[in-house]
């Protein structure tokens, strides 16, 4: 049976609409930051990148949910995302509430709003949403009241981003929650899919493969790339992350099933994982490949806007790279296995990104485009130079 589900979206919204629409039905934004969908099975926060917090219609009145939480302490958090609402308005709505259970014998504590919305941070902090079922957050929208089911857990992302041993920063540091959407982009995937990364560099998109309970195959042009890969994946499995951390998944155990010598055997054998170094512009893969999601070369690291010979230099090396390679994966991928793959855009004066003119190409070669518009789905953090513009792909 379907069920609603409410999710507050990341900062780069329309890429968290993407991966909603990539995953789910029914996708209906409310406003910048919310949109509903459905689904017949809970969905897990930790596999959404793009999104901040779960929540579930509440369908009874505040009240009455509140004076049936189960004895004990009640810890109180309410982000009010109605029109015209402010830090004040939604402190009162919150006291309301605490005043009235108060007086029927309730012990509660509320969560302070230092905004109408509390952040990801405060409510992970607090511990709502969580297991506990009376550290409770509300959604006010209106007159429509959700409770919260899962809220991102910014921790767990930056220890698995920060404390990786092999870090490069000339590749790019690939967020792990963009890596994660990324691979949702290519839709829905059965347990222990392979996900290739022809771009794998220090291995994020990878390792995120690997957590979602999928197979991951990496190759890169440079032998660096693949030793820092193996490192930070060897890494990975010994720390344990795998424990308990996704539920809802069977992962198989063993070593990599490769029997071409290129095998790495896992440390507590818990993920599969293959590694080669090849130019993504004529390597043979091995097969199966059910998904390909990656970064591609984003060209040259920016610290300011490219001049017009800079820009046609970088449009030309970059848009050879990601042509050459989209020209050879085509005959290696079967009919409707999703293409992932983030290229780079670049900042102009404007303020407007110069995209890479390559989708009729693209096309042509035997892809469809999948993006709603061919607007891109542009990744920019402020004053970022260098943006990355995600193509959603699919083999005709
Ligand atoms: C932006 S980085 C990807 C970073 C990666 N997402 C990570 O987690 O570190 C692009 C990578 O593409 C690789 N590369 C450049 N040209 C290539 C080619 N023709 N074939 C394969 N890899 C290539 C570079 O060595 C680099 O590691």
């Amino acid at each position: 049976m379907f069920m609603k589900y409410l999710a507050i979206l990341g900062r780069q919204p329309e890429i968290s609409l993407a991966e909603l629409e990539a995953l789910f039905s029914n996708v209906q934004g409310i406003n910048k930051n919310l949109a509903t969908f459905d689904s017949t099975t809970p969905p897990d926060i930790n596999r959404l990148g793009g999104c901040l917090k779960l929540a579930i219609p509440l369908n009874k009145k505040p009240l009455e949910y509140m004076a049936n939480l189960p004895a004990g302490k009640i810890t109180l958090g309410l982000s009010d995302y109605s029109k015209n609402t402010t830090k004040k308005t939604a402190s009162m709505e919150a006291l309301k509430l605490k005043k009235i259970l108060v007086r029927h014998g309730r012990s509660i504590r509320v969560v302070e709003n230092k905004e109408a919305i509390l952040s990801t941070a405060t409510s992970l902090h607090n511990g709502l949403g969580g297991k506990n079922d009376r550290k409770i957050e509300l959604i006010k929208i209106n007159n429509d009241w959700y409770k919260v089911i899962g809220v991102q857990d910014i921790e767990k992302y930056a220890k698995r981003d920060q404390n990786r041993p092999a870090r490069d920063a000339k590749v790019g540091m690939l967020p792990p929650k963009l890596a994660q959407i990324l691979i949702n982009l290519c839709g829905p995937l059965k347990p222990g899919s392979t996900v290739l990364d022809p771009f794998c560099g220090t291995g994020v998109v990878l390792q995120e493969a690997l957590l979602m309970g999928y197979r991951a195959y990496g190759t890169d042009l440079n032998e660096r790339m693949i030793e820092y890969s193996s490192k930070n994946l060897e890494w990975l499995s010994e720390k344990n992350f795998f424990l308990g951390h996704f539920g809802g998944h069977d992962r198989e155990l063993g070593r990599s099933p490769r029997d071409d010598g290129r095998e790495r055997p896992v440390s507590q054998e818990k993920c599969f994982f293959s590694l080669s170094q090849g130019d993504a512009t004529n390597f043979q893969w091995d097969q199966p490949i059910d998904a390909v999601a990656c970064e591609g070369y984003l060209g040259k690291p920016m610290s300011k806007i490219p001049t017009e010979i800079e820009l046609k230099e970088q449009k030309q090396e970059c848009g050879a790279i990601v042509t050459g390679f989209l020209k050879n994966l085509v005959s290696q991928i079967e009919s409707g296995t999703p293409v992932v793959i983030a290229i780079p855009a670049w900042l102009r004066e404007d303020g407007r990104h110069e995209r890479l003119d390559i989708l009729d190409l693209i096309t042509d070669m035997g892809y469809n485009v999948n993006n709603k518009s061919r607007e891109g789905l542009i990744y920019c953090r402020e004053k970022q130079i260098v943006a990355r513009d995600i193509l959603i792909l699919r083999k005709k």
